[in-house]
C-alpha cells in the first residue's frame, strides 16, 4: 500500500507496531523493522518500573490478559540505549509515554523532546495516582489536563491513545483534541478478569488485566468509527489486527494508519505480513479511503 503523511511525516506504509509488543532485541530477529511504516515502542516512565508481580499473562478465548504493569527501564535508559539504533536506521518511531501523575507525563516528554523521536504516544490508561488511581483515561477532565501539559513541553507531535474502558469515547477523544492532541490513537486494553477453578482466586497476581487480541477487534473497529466521525485528527486504530484484511476494516473504520500488538506475540514476523496482506486487500477491495 502506497505510503502516507502523519504531521508531515512519511511513512512507507501505514502499519506500526502497539505499544508494548515491539522489542528492539528480539522483533528484528523476526522481520526488518524497516519495511513498517513506523515502529512505536513500549511506555516509558521517568524513572525504571519493576512492573506487577507473576502471574501477569493469562490466555482467554481469541484473545489474552496482560497485567506486565509497564515494567520498562526508564526514559534516560531508553535515550541511551534504544532509540539511537532505530533512528539510526532510519525508522519513524512513536514513543509511547507513561506516568502517574501529570509531572511525570511532563518530565518525560521534556527528555523525550531533546532527542530524535518522530511523534510522542501518551498512554492515558496509566492509573492517577493523585485521584486515587482511575486511569486518567476515563475522565475527560483529566485527559484534558494530561493532554494540555504535556503539550506545553515540546513541538513534536502528540498523539493521545485512549483508553475504551468508557462510556462515551467520543467524549474523552474531542477533550484530548481541544487540548491540542495533533492525534488519536486507540484502542488500548479492555479491563478483564479470569479466575482459576482450583483456587477460586484471580489467576493473575494483579487481580485484573488488560484484554488483547481479535476478542477486542469489534470494539476497537466501533470506537474508531464513532471517534473518526467526531474529530479531525489523524487516527491510529488497533485492537486484534491478525491480518491485512483486518488492518483494511479499520482504515474502512476511519483510521489512517493501524497498530498490530498481540498478533505479533503469537507470529512474531505479523507486523510486516500484514503490510503484505494489506497491499493484497487493497488490490481486493480498491483505495480504503475513497
Ligand atoms: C504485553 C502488552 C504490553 C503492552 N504495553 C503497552 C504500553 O506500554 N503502552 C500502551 O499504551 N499500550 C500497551 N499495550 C496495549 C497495546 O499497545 C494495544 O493497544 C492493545 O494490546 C490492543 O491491540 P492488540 O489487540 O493488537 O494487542 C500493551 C499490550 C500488551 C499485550
Amino acid at each position: 500500500m502506497n505510503g502516507i503523511e502523519m504531521f508531515g511525516i512519511h511513512w512507507k506504509n501505514p502499519v506500526t507496531t502497539a505499544a508494548g509488543t515491539f522489542n528492539a532485541k528480539e522483533s528484528p530477529k523476526y522481520y526488518n523493522p524497516e519495511l513498517l511504516g513506523a515502529i512505536t515502542t513500549k511506555g516509558v516512565s521517568p524513572i525504571p518500573w519493576r512492573g506487577n508481580p507473576l502471574p501477569r499473562i493469562a490466555e482467554t478465548p481469541s484473545g489474552m490478559l496482560n497485567a506486565v504493569g509497564l515494567e520498562n527501564p526508564g526514559v534516560d535508559a531508553y535515550i541511551e540505549q534504544e532509540l539511537p539504533e532505530l533512528k539510526q536506521r532510519g525508522m519513524v518511531v512513536i514513543a509511547n509515554v507513561a506516568g502517574h501523575e501529570i509531572e511525570e507525563y511532563c518530565a518525560v516528554v521534556r527528555k523525550l523532546d531533546k532527542t530524535d523521536v518522530d511523534i510522542l504516544e501518551l498512554n492515558v490508561s496509566c492509573p492517577n495516582l493523585k485521584e486515587g488511581g482511575l486511569a486518567f483515561g476515563v475522565d475527560p477532565k483529566a485527559v484534558h489536563l494530561v493532554t494540555s501539559a504535556a503539550k506545553q513541553h515540546t513541538k513534536k507531535p502528540i498523539i493521545v491513545k485512549l483508553s475504551p474502558n468508557v462510556t462515551n469515547i467520543v467524549e474523552i477523544a474531542k477533550a484530548a483534541v481541544a487540548a491540542g492532541a495533533d492525534g488519536i490513537s486507540l484502542i488500548n486494553t479492555l479491563v478483564g478478569m479470569r479466575i482459576d477453578l482450583n483456587t477460586g482466586k484471580p489467576i493473575l497476581a494483579n487481580g485484573t488485566g488488560g484484554l488483547s487480541g481479535p476478542a477486542i477487534r469489534p470494539i476497537a473497529i466501533r470506537m474508531v468509527y464513532e471517534v473518526a466521525h467526531a474529530v479531525d485528527v489523524p487516527i491510529i486504530g488497533m485492537g486484534g489486527i491478525m491480518t491485512g484484511e483486518d488492518a483494511y476494516e479499520f482504515l474502512l473504520a476511519g483510521a489512517t494508519a493501524v497498530a498490530v500488538g498481540t498478533a505479533a506475540l503469537i507470529d512474531p514476523a505479523a507486523p510486516v505480513r500484514i503490510v503484505q496482506e494489506l497491499e493484497e486487500a487493497v488490490r481486493k477491495y480498491g483505495d480504503p479511503r475513497k
